[in-house]
């Protein structure tokens, strides 16, 4: 089963996270395994020490790298692999769909939740395999990036999303961000349901959703499409659809006149 090991001084943090919704349920059927080590367990002071001040200066204190690397140690010593070493980090590079695919892919990975100031550099070069930072700003610790990973990944692992939800039609993964979408009421304070998605015909939908996506992504996240130019080529008939855009639909997508103009452009283009 895959296995997620986490060394972290507030494992409380990740379980409070991991221990509910779909990855609460995905633990519970035995799709993944999350564990949590406490580096404080492996000290042997009466002050169960994980850090100290840096040489040098500086402010705050760093985790000392024994006690992370007794606890990388006993994982092995409880039978467990480690599969690849990952250190939490604002130097690493940003994390994203394609990793988080990646990650879903490995037996086991080991996520260490950094605190303080930072970790002792020997540690990290004799035993982290790989840095990753969950955006351009900086944490407090590392257990939010571990947990994101987790959720991110998990989504991935066969079994761990019921038959009906699947991870490669969701925003991103799919090349496209997701087409609006609409629950009861039909009617809900003046705005109504697109008629298409109470038409019942089911390829004029799913067409709908595809070229609504495709604008949504131009609109919101142009970088983000992954449809190639080629296939876009091919779509002849999201042209004509950008063309008859109703009033509904652009007040749908929010899209400006401005946004709507640029998006007639890029077509021109293709
Ligand atoms: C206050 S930060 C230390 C930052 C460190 N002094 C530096 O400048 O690189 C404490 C811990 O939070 C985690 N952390 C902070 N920002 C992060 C980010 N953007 N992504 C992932 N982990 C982060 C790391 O594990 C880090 O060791």
């Amino acid at each position: 089963m895959k296995t997620y090991h986490v060394i972290t001084v507030f494992p409380e943090m990740i379980h409070a996270i991991t221990d509910t919704g779909v990855i609460g349920q995905a633990q519970k059927a035995e799709k993944i395994k999350i564990k949590t080590y406490n580096p404080r367990a492996v000290t042997t002071d009466v002050h169960k020490t994980i850090d100290d001040r840096p040489f040098g200066g500086g402010d705050g204190m760093l985790m000392l790298a024994e006690p992370l690397a007794l606890t990388l140690s006993s994982i092995f010593q409880s039978g467990f692999q480690t599969g690849p070493v990952i250190y939490l980090s604002p130097q690493g590079a940003i994390f994203d769909d394609k990793k988080a695919q990646e990650i879903a892919k490995l037996d086991s990975v080991t996520l260490i939740c950094g605190r303080y100031g930072g970790v002792d550099q020997r540690f990290l070069n004799q035993h982290v395999d790989e840095e990753i930072s969950i955006g351009d700003y900086v944490l407090s610790g590392g257990e939010i990036g571990a947990a994101a990973i987790i959720d991110a990944s998990a989504r991935f692992v066969p079994g761990v999303l019921g038959h009906h939800e699947s991870a490669s039609n969701d925003s991103i993964t799919s090349g496209l961000l997701e087409a609006p979408q609409f629950t009861r009421p039909r009617e809900w304070q003046g705005a109504s349901v697109p008629e298409v998605l109470l038409s019942g015909n089911h390829a004029h939908i799913e067409e709908w959703k595809l070229f609504m996506g495709v604008l949504k992504t131009l609109q919101k996240r142009p970088e983000a499409l992954k449809i190639s130019r080629f296939e876009i080529k091919k779509m002849k008939k999201f042209e004509q659809f950008v063309l008859e855009l109703s009033e509904q639909e652009r007040e749908v997508l929010d899209l400006s006149k401005a946004d709507f103009e640029r998006i007639q452009q890029g077509i021109k283009k293709w």
